[in-house]
């Protein structure tokens, strides 16, 4: 039995969660924090004794990714995910965001169309409007309480003639979707026609719940692996964000070559020392400490969401098949998104990531970080019980 229940104490040690908290000048000493996603849980303790001995060689020179490495890598992607990879198949990136603007300036040009699915992870709106090129927004749409793609609109989207690339998110931040394979064909068989470039950001693809299976973009068929990008890391999955380590996966040689160059181009050679050693330690040791986590979770999940229902029967809580990202939609409480973010902070003493965030199609809608202690999401749901009580807002 591992430990999710430990807090350890991340304010001012620069965790970005608690930092971001305490610069929005709006934080009593007491608030909770649901925003950034990286977990309060301490990591795998093979990961920790891992570094411990890293750091106990006292040289941390420039170091590069080994056979061992690449082979750890390797084996994660064939016996979690069915997805065969050779180690040259590999790039390693200081995170997954900073691999999406190396590939955005590597295959497309200023003014190039983007295609983004919102409401979705904010990058994804920042990162080609920061390189000048082209947002195609192809939102997704809620049928039946489930949120869905809209393929009749990505068709008529990606015959655009400025449009290039797709950044597709696999299991999607925020809603919480594990595309099915039969979706994630569908969306291949569109941009292979219309020579789309796929960047598949996979980074949460550890994170599934049962029933639910996540399916490798590059594993739907030859042509789909020929033409897309796979963004992944044990940095969600291990909460290691804070080691700068991901693993690009491109098995189409020529991009991989282009990528690559690019990569140097921008960022030189430059590893993470530790990101490496954990990233390593986590994929040959972590499989039981992940496995305990995802029911911790799992847990977590349906916890919070009976206590949203019982207290909020007409807030809507989307089912969580991937991700520890629960997306909540609060627009029956009649605030406008800046009263709602308000009501969070101040009434109820609750810091989230609010739904605009992520789009538009956000606003009302707000985004809980389940990766903390059950306690904390028995107290988020009390306070905004009590809040809610004393602001006379509907149920
Ligand atoms: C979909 C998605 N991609 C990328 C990231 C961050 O990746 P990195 O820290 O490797 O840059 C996040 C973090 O929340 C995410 O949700």
């Amino acid at each position: 039995m591992y430990d999710f229940e430990t807090l350890q104490d991340r304010r001012n040690i620069g965790a970005e969660k608690w930092a971001a908290l305490d610069a929005s000048g709006q934080a009593g000493p007491d608030i909770i924090p649901f925003s950034i996603a990286d977990m309060e849980f301490m990591t795998a303790p093979p990961i920790v004794n891992a570094l411990r001995e890293k750091a106990e060689l006292s040289v941390y020179g420039y170091t590069m990714a080994d056979d061992e490495y690449l082979s750890a890598v390797c084996s994660w992607c064939k016996t979690r995910h069915r997805w065969t990879v050779l180690p040259n198949e590999t790039v390693q990136t200081a995170g997954v965001v900073a691999a999406i603007g190396i590939a955005i300036r590597a295959f497309t040009e200023k003014g190039d169309g983007i295609l983004i699915q919102p409401p979705v992870y904010a990058p994804f709106h920042r990162l080609p409007r920061s390189n000048e090129r082209t947002l195609i927004e192809n939102p997704l749409v809620l049928k039946n309480g489930r949120y869905e793609m809209d393929f009749e609109d990505l068709e008529r989207k990606a015959a655009l003639p400025n449009a290039k690339m797709m950044l597709l998110c696999s299991p999607h931040n925020p809603v919480g979707r594990v595309w099915t394979q039969e979706e994630l064909l569908r969306v291949s068989e569109i941009c292979n026609r219309h020579h789309i470039l796929v960047f598949s950001d996979e980074i949460h693809f550890d994170l599934v719940y049962p029933p639910h299976v996540h399916t490798v973009y590059a594993t739907l068929s030859d042509a789909a692996r020929n033409q897309c990008i796979i963004g992944t890391a044990a940095s969600k999955s291990f909460n290691l964000a804070g080691l700068a380590t991901s693993n690009i996966i491109i098995q189409n040689q020529e991009l991989r070559r282009k990528f690559r160059a690019q990569t140097y181009l921008e960022a030189g050679k430059l590893n993470n020392y530790f990101g490496l050693a954990a990233t390593r330690a986590a994929y040959e040791t972590g499989a039981l400490w992940l496995d305990e986590l995802l029911s911790y979770l799992s847990e977590n999940q349906r916890h919070f969401a009976r206590l949203l229902q019982r207290y909020f029967p007409r807030v809507t809580v989307f089912p969580l098949e991937g991700t520890y990202l629960l997306w909540a939609d609060f627009q029956s409480f009649g605030l406008s998104p800046a009263q709602l973010e308000q009501f969070m902070i101040q009434d109820a003493a609750l810091y989230l990531d609010e739904g605009a965030v992520f789009g538009a199609q956000g606003n009302g809608f707000e985004r809980f970080n389940l990766a903390c202690p059950r306690r904390y999401l028995t107290r988020a749901a009390e306070r905004l019980d009590r809040a809610a009580e004393k602001r006379g807002l509907p149920r």
